[in-house]
């Protein structure tokens, strides 16, 4: 079976930085990587909606000279008649050398994985996981920071249903001197599994709050997320909890001179605009990596496949 990547924890802490220096390497001299996929082919199956992630793996595909296909909602393939990720993917596999798939199921792109002939990289599975959203997260912090080591990381907003949350405590928690804050409604709350699986099993100290302000002095890094309308039950409840964190320049008046500001975008209005020329605000740093990110994974499975 060839390798995919579903969870971030597929790679190890050494692969990890590995593609971060290749996508250094590709920042500083993209001439060198542009032609490396010439006559190779990205299928992007995305059965939810996306601007960043479904945009930047095409982009990346282009950059290294290969080329793209796919669809950008299950209603314009034949799961709207009724196939299922299994077959779709046995049959993109003919078509394609590497699969990047999102979808609103849990577990989706892992089940695509055993019946795919091609590598898959999960773009995004429900609340669950996002790895290559992580891998842009951990390369804008070691640009911002230099080191993963001895960071103070706040997570804030939907913890619960924010799947770049749970990819991003998972990659952190294999570096030294970790400390989370979560802070979040009581109803969004990290999942207890993160909790036992990745914070308890690591020995990780964290705190929760619901409190951004009084948190906010002690962060190295502060990571806002939206709340995720399309995961919740009722609208009622949606509503209640969409503004419960909304970060203004009066908010960060005792924030760090060097805190970094990531989210993992889209943005509803949880950073107000009025951030956004703040030398502390990242997010936009974020969506460039993701490409370079995504441009070294290509590669880097393309390679272990042995189609490279
Ligand atoms: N960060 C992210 O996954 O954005 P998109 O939903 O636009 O892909």
């Amino acid at each position: 079976m060839v390798r995919s990547v579903i969870n971030i924890l597929d790679l190890s802490v050494e692969e990890i930085q590995d593609l971060i220096q290749t996508a250094c390497d590709i920042i500083d001299h993209p001439r060198d990587y542009d032609q490396l996929c010439r006559g190779k082919k990205l299928a992007t199956l995305f059965y939810e909606p996306s601007t960043r992630t479904r945009l930047s793996f095409e982009a990346a595909m282009y950059e290294l000279g290969g080329n793209v296909l796919g669809f950008s909602s299950g209603q314009n393939s034949s799961a709207s008649k009724g196939e299922s990720v299994a077959d779709t993917a046995r049959t993109v596999s003919c078509y394609a050398d590497i699969i990047a798939m999102r979808h609103p199921k849990e577990g989706a792109p892992y089940v695509a994985s055993l019946h795919s002939t091609v590598p898959v990289i999960n773009a995004g599975d429900g609340g669950h996981n996002h790895p290559t959203q992580t891998l842009a997260d951990l390369l804008t912090i070691y640009r911002e920071k230099g080191s993963f080591n001895n960071l103070t990381v706040g997570f804030c907003g939907d913890l619960k249903f924010g799947r770049t949350v749970h990819s991003l405590i998972a990659a952190l928690s294999r570096q030294a001197g970790l400390r989370v804050v979560l802070i979040s409604p009581v109803e969004l709350k990290l999942p207890s599994y993160v909790k036992k699986d990745i914070l308890k099993a690591q020995n990780i100290p964290y705190e929760q709050t619901t409190d951004l302000q009084a948190a906010l002095p002690e962060l190295d890094i502060l990571y806002m997320t939206r709340v995720q309308r399309e995961r919740f039950f009722n609208e009622e409840d949606y509503l209640r909890l969409k503004d419960s964190y909304i970060l203004t320049p009066g908010k960060l008046k005792n924030a760090r001179p060097d805190l970094c500001i990531m989210h993992p975008l889209p943005r509803v209005n949880e950073i107000s605009v009025a951030i956004d020329s703040d030398p502390r605000a990242c997010y936009f740093k974020q969506v460039l990596n993701g490409k370079y990110m995504r441009m070294a994974l290509i590669l880097k499975l393309l390679r272990e496949a042995g189609t490279l």
